[in-house]
C-alpha cells in the first residue's frame, strides 16, 4: 500500500515520481487556428506521445493522465465520439510502442458507460502490457474524483460489512485501499495547461500535498521543453507535509 501523505511524510526526488496532467486548451489551440475543436484533439494525442517519452527518459514512474472525466459527456455529442475514436486509435497502434518503451498502461474510471469493443480493447492492452515496470502510464476516462471515492466506500463496505454497524473504525487505509489508483504512490506534481486553476474533480483525496503547476500553455504545445520547465518549478518547491521551514532546515542540518 502507498504511503499516505496525511499519515506519514513520504520521501520527495528531485524528479516527480508520480506526474498527474490535465491536458486543457485542445479546443481553444484548434479555434485559434480556424480549425475544428476535433483537430485540436487529434494534435493532443502527439503531445500525449511526446510527454509519455519524456517521462520515461527522465525516470518519472507513474504518469496520470486525465483524458475524460465524468462531466465530459455533457460535450456535443460528435465530439464526445471523436474522442472515443481517438482513444481506440492510440489503443490499437499505440500498445506495441508502449510495451518496447517498458510502459505498463492502466485506465481508470467507470468503464460500464463505454462501448463493449472498447471496454475489451482497454482490458486487452492492459493485459498485453501487464508485465511492464518501468513507467506505469495511467489514463483516466470517464473518471471522477467523487465517483471514485464512491467507488471506493461501496467497495470497502461490501468487503467488510462489520464496518457499517462500527464507523468509528473506518480509517484512512481501509478506504484508500479500494480507491482505482489504490497500486500508486500520491501525485508528487499536478500540471493543468490551458490557463484554468481548478482540479475539475480529478484525483481529488490523492491530491492532498501534490504541489500544483499551472501553465497558459495549450496542450497540443505541451512537450518535453514544458515538462522540463514543471520540473524546474516542482525542484524549487519546499515540500513541509505540515511541517515548518525551520524544521525542514534543521532536519537537513542533522
Ligand atoms: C481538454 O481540452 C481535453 C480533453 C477533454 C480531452 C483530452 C484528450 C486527448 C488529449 C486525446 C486523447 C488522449 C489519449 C490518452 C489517447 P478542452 O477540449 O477542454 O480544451 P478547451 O478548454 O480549450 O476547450
Amino acid at each position: 500500500m502507498a504511503i499516505s501523505s496525511t499519515q506519514a511524510i513520504p520521501p520527495t526526488q528531485a524528479i516527480p515520481e508520480h506526474v498527474a496532467i490535465i491536458m486543457d486548451g485542445n479546443g481553444r489551440w484548434a479555434t485559434q487556428r480556424h480549425l475544428p475543436r476535433t483537430a485540436g484533439h487529434a494534435k493532443g494525442v502527439q503531445a500525449v506521445r511526446r510527454v509519455v517519452e519524456a517521462c520515461g527518459r527522465r525516470g518519472v514512474r507513474y504518469l496520470t493522465l486525465f483524458a475524460f472525466s465524468s462531466e465530459n459527456w455533457r460535450r456535443p455529442a460528435e465530439e464526445v465520439s471523436l474522442l472515443m475514436r481517438l482513444f481506440v486509435q492510440a489503443l490499437e497502434r499505440e500498445v506495441d510502442k508502449l510495451n518496447e518503451q517498458g510502459v505498463r498502461l492502466h485506465v481508470v474510471g467507470d468503464m460500464s458507460r463505454f462501448e463493449p469493443r472498447l471496454q475489451t480493447l482497454i482490458a486487452e492492452a492492459q493485459a498485453r502490457t501487464a508485465q511492464n515496470d518501468r513507467l506505469h502510464l495511467s489514463v483516466a476516462a470517464n473518471y471522477g474524483g467523487r465517483w471514485d471515492i464512491l467507488q471506493a466506500t461501496r467497495a470497502m463496505l461490501a468487503q467488510n460489512p462489520g464496518l457499517a454497524r462500527d464507523p468509528q473504525r473506518i480509517d484512512e487505509q481501509h478506504l484508500a485501499a479500494h480507491l482505482s489508483m489504490a497500486w500508486a504512490p500520491e501525485p508528487d506534481l499536478f500540471i493543468r495547461t490551458g490557463g484554468e486553476q481548478r482540479i475539475s474533480n480529478f484525483l481529488i483525496w490523492q491530491l492532498a500535498y501534490t504541489e500544483l503547476y499551472f501553465t497558459d500553455q495549450y496542450w497540443p504545445d505541451f512537450g518535453a521543453a514544458e515538462l522540463d520547465a514543471a520540473f524546474e518549478w516542482y525542484r524549487n518547491r519546499e515540500r513541509r507535509f505540515g511541517r515548518t521551514s525551520a524544521q525542514l532546515r534543521d532536519g537537513a542540518a542533522r
